[in-house]
């Protein structure tokens, strides 16, 4: 008997009722009984009732009784409707099975590490060290399926509209994105390195001034950088470029292609365009520069209720033009004395000074600072912020943009803890008019808050090089449920803005030159106007799936320590590799 197959495991019904059948997978469940072996085969379209009978076929059945889970067998057989009362209505191949006449043992398997279930409790280490076996569970699988399925969606959408895919060069120069490189040693010319890239960013520049129009890459990208829930070292963005167009053409666009992927994979309708908003609105609202929409809980401005407070800590800051926010925690009030110091631990965390917290109660205000504060300013505060009984009203004083943050991280932290968030709801929305730069106080210089061939916005350019600080830049961020899914923006095409920015970021011109020369040269030949956007693939199919971690939706992911476990990557290489790069390395103590 071969293993030439004449369906999958997911593929029998009803309808196949008396057909004769070969199935191949791997066995999922073996249980025994009053006689009978019941098998459930899998693969990657489903699962199997298969049966042997020892009444039809004694060595057969022996045979059978040799099989453990993970086994790779085939079967022949007929199929048969299950006896009422022992169909499985949750699987697709439930009201059937297959009463096996011939076995063949493909491949045994060793006993599995792990139990191949979605309810196995199995440590991080043990499933990334036997990734092909974690890979054959149901979830990861159909993560994965759909992962194929969004690339599919965006490969059309973007086949329609004209884009062509070109893939760009791994082995390169460093791409600024603001993370470290990876360098690659060149054998050929020793003691030189490529950089992986950090992004395609110049490569799809370099596209529209060949002339290109539209491109687009599924994109590896490569970041030495700290890693998180939602970053990987290496990672995959949907990366394109246009040329003009302004933010509204690059905003349509990707509306209509995540219209498409929720249509076709989520089969939902999202609604556009998404809503938009500035930085600094985002900030002042929200506190956060990527504020998540499902839910409420704005900032407010209390300033005014605190103008005249004979709370030290509030009136200095006012004074020196700070300003006092607040945060209603709708429902808060029921939060422990426990919990409620955890919140200024939690702001202190994210940079702020202190908290001061009021419980709202049908009769009163409860708030340890009160007398301080003056109960007629608490009263006007709570008003004004329409605290509501059992609410929890948050204050915090600081500079303008601290306080919004400090109160913008709890807001995420008390909505989930409180279980404000709406599940199952998406929530997009355009992030605009970031300032172009940011101050680096530790280096005492200008860095790009994006990266530094964001263009800056026409009307601020007089104050380039007066006031980096006041220019906003044409980049935007697009937001999905409080993530960074992308960003992007319009692009510096001529080459004095683009020298200009280099010198306001302290690049000397000969490293300017060394770097980026090859840009600048190609901003001479009539580079035009473009601008683009970088979705990260990774965060959006684990926003699509909901899954705890990126890590959960790429197939051999690495840990929070970059290692891949199942290869061992990155490891020591032989000592002839090493000096046919002309490297040799210096042992360093790290005190690990
Ligand atoms: P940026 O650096 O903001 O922009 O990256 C764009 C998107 O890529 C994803 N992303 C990551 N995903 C997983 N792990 C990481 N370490 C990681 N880093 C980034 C995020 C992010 O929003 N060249 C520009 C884009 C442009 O201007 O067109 C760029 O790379 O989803």
């Amino acid at each position: 008997m071969g293993f030439k197959r004449t369906h999958t495991c997911g593929a029998l019904g009803v309808e196949a009722v008396g057909q004769s059948v070969k199935l191949c997978g791997w066995v999922h469940r073996r249980r025994d009984h009053g006689g009978l072996i019941f098998i459930d085969l899998r693969d990657r379209w489903g699962l199997t009732q298969v049966v042997f009978n020892p009444k039809a076929d004694s060595p057969l059945h022996a045979k059978a009784k040799e099989l453990r889970p993970e086994f790779c067998v085939a079967v022949e057989g007929k199929v048969s409707v299950r006896p009422p009362g022992t169909e499985n209505p949750k699987i697709a191949t439930g009201k059937i099975e297959v009463a096996v006449d011939r076995l063949k043992i493909l491949n045994p398997s060793a006993t599995p590490p792990f139990e191949i279930s979605e309810e196995a409790q199995v440590s991080e280490e043990l499933r990334y060290t036997y990734r092909y076996l974690d890979l054959r569970r149901e979830s990861l699988r159909d993560r994965l399926i759909l992962r194929h399925k969004v690339l599919e969606v965006i490969r059309r959408v973007l086949s329609e509209h004209e884009f062509i895919e070109v893939e760009t060069p791994i082995l390169t120069k460093s791409t600024p994105e603001g993370a470290r490189d990876y360098l690659v040693p060149s054998r050929l010319n020793p003691g030189k390195f490529y950089a992986l890239p950090q992004s395609p960013q110049l490569f799809k520049q370099l596209l529209m001034v060949a002339g290109f129009d539209r491109y687009y890459q599924i994109a590896r990208c490569f970041r030495d950088e700290d890693l998180r829930a939602e970053r990987q070292p290496e990672f995959t963005q949907l990366d394109l470029e246009m040329s003009f167009v302004d933010e509204e053409a690059i905003f349509a666009l990707i509306e209509k292609v995540f219209s498409a992927i929720w249509k076709e994979v989520l089969h939902q309708r999202l609604s556009t365009p998404f809503p938009r908003l500035t930085y600094t609105e985002c900030m002042e609202r929200f506190g956060s520069d990527k504020p998540d929409l499902r839910f409420g809980m704005e900032l407010v401005d209390l300033t005014g209720a605190f103008a005249a407070t004979g709370f030290r800590a509030f009136r200095e800051v006012v004074e020196s033009g700070g300003k006092v926010k607040g945060l209603v925690a709708t429902g808060g009030a029921v939060l422990s004395g426990k919990a409620v110091d955890a919140l200024t631990d939690a702001a202190k965390a994210a940079g702020g000074h202190g908290l001061v917290t009021v419980r709202v109660t049908e009769k009163e205000l409860i708030c340890p600072v009160a007398k301080h504060l003056g109960e007629e300013a608490l009263r006007k505060a709570a008003a004004q912020a329409q605290a509501k009984n059992g609410d929890l009203l948050l204050l915090v004083a600081d500079k303008p943009e601290a306080a919004a943050s400090v109160l913008g991280a709890l807001r995420t932290h008390l909505a989930s803890t409180l279980n404000l968030i709406p599940q199952q709801n998406f929530s997009f929305s355009w992030v605009t008019d970031f300032p172009l730069f940011r101050f680096n106080p530790e280096l005492k210089r200008w860095d790009s808050e994006h990266h530094p061939f964001t263009a800056p916005r026409e009307e601020d350019l007089p104050f380039l090089e007066k006031d980096p600080g006041k220019v906003r830049s044409r980049s935007y961020d697009l937001i999905l449920n409080g993530v960074e899914l992308g960003s992007g923006s319009i692009r510096i095409h001529q080459r004095l803005v683009q020298e200009t920015i280099f010198r306001i970021l302290g690049l000397p011109p000969s490293e300017v030159q060394e770097r980026f020369g090859f840009l600048l040269d190609a901003f001479r030949y009539g580079a035009p106007p473009h601008g683009g956007i970088a979705p990260g693939i990774d965060r959006l199919i684990c926003l699509l799936t909901d899954a705890p971690s990126i890590r959960e939706v790429i197939a051999f992911p690495k840990t929070q320590k970059a290692v891949d476990l199942m290869t061992g990557a990155p490891s020591e290489v032989r000592q002839d590799q090493l000096k046919e790069a002309g490297i040799s390395v210096v042992k360093q103590n790290r005190g690990v």
